[in-house]
């Protein structure tokens, strides 16, 4: 091979350019199986907990799939996560469907939900169809969660009909939280069970269930066939959800409770940018490895 042959070569195959490439093309190896509503429901049947972290973009969404996350949620939470907004109300549709197409691109295994957009469940049944239609037919994702429970067992049932899975979300409801007054744990129990079974008898395939009582959660999940996946909601319910950026300790700031951090990436982050200006700063970086005779 040729000095330059050989360079180009060295550079299609060990640049940063040519690991994205190869992050980008499909792996030789069979693709792993793709988690399905069925297989969800089977999960609940089986005892299996199912477990769900949001993703908003394809790297984040590549490394959750590739660790075995069974669903990836394109959430609303994205307003505050990665637009940096102080709730969830200002995300558009079009920046979802922005969002979950490059979730949908990296994952490979999981079922991909997205997040119905304050207020597109709430504008009647044909327009949540043209709207969640979208996010089906523009993203690859498999499926949507909107907020609400009875009062939204009417969109739920149209959208199911119209083959969208529809995956419910009760308790704290992030949307309304002008009308709550703030992020409070909701305790009416007898509300929360009559939800969870209007968004059943609907047709959901799956419900969220946030910030409500450990003892609401269990009644809920035992009298439901689809699973519940909870969010500050205690370890008695079929899975359990966080915000990835949570988990991993890249938010700063304020935390729930609710919450374990398993890594603290905020930290791994800037002392490795802080080594890297310094490096630049007394002309350690780039050295005779990392430039081209
Ligand atoms: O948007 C989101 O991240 C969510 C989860 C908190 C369930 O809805």
């Amino acid at each position: 091979m040729s000095g330059f042959a050989a360079f180009r070569f060295r550079q299609f195959f060990s640049s940063p350019a040519a690991q994205r490439r190869s992050m980008n093309t499909k792996p030789k190896t069979k693709s792993p199986k793709r988690v399905t509503v069925p297989s969800l429901l089977a999960m609940k049947r089986q005892g299996q907990k199912i477990t769900m972290l949001t993703a908003y973009d394809f790297t984040m969404a590549r490394f959750l799939d590739q660790a075995g996350v069974d669903i990836l949620l394109v959430g609303d939470s994205m307003a505050m996560v990665v637009q940096g907004h102080e709730n969830t109300l200002p995300v558009t549709l079009d920046e979802m469907i922005y969002h979950a197409e490059m979730v949908g691109r990296a994952a490979n295994r999981a079922l991909v939900v997205v997040d119905m957009p304050f207020p597109t469940n709430h504008l009647g049944v044909h327009q949540a169809i043209a709207a969640a239609g979208r996010v089906l037919k523009e993203t690859r994702c498999q499926a949507v969660k909107l907020e609400g429970g009875a009062d939204q067992a009417e969109v739920i049932r149209a959208l199911v009909g119209a083959g969208i899975p529809v995956m419910a979300h009760v308790g704290l409801r992030p949307q309304s939280v002008h009308t709550m007054g703030g992020y409070k744990i909701q305790r009416n129990q007898d509300q929360l069970l009559a939800d969870a079974q209007a968004a059943e008898a609907a047709g959901a395939f799956s419900i969220v269930l946030e910030c409500i009582p450990k003892s609401s959660a269990k009644t809920v999940t035992n009298q439901l066939r689809i699973p519940t996946i909870g969010i500050g909601a205690g370890n008695d319910c079929d899975g359990q959800v966080l915000v990835s950026h949570d988990v991993l300790g890249l938010t700063s700031g304020y935390v729930p409770s609710f919450v374990r951090q398993y890594a603290n990436l905020n930290e791994v982050i800037i002392h490795a940018v802080r080594d890297w200006c310094d490096d630049v700063r007394h002309n350690k970086f780039p050295d005779s490895e990392h430039s081209f005779e």
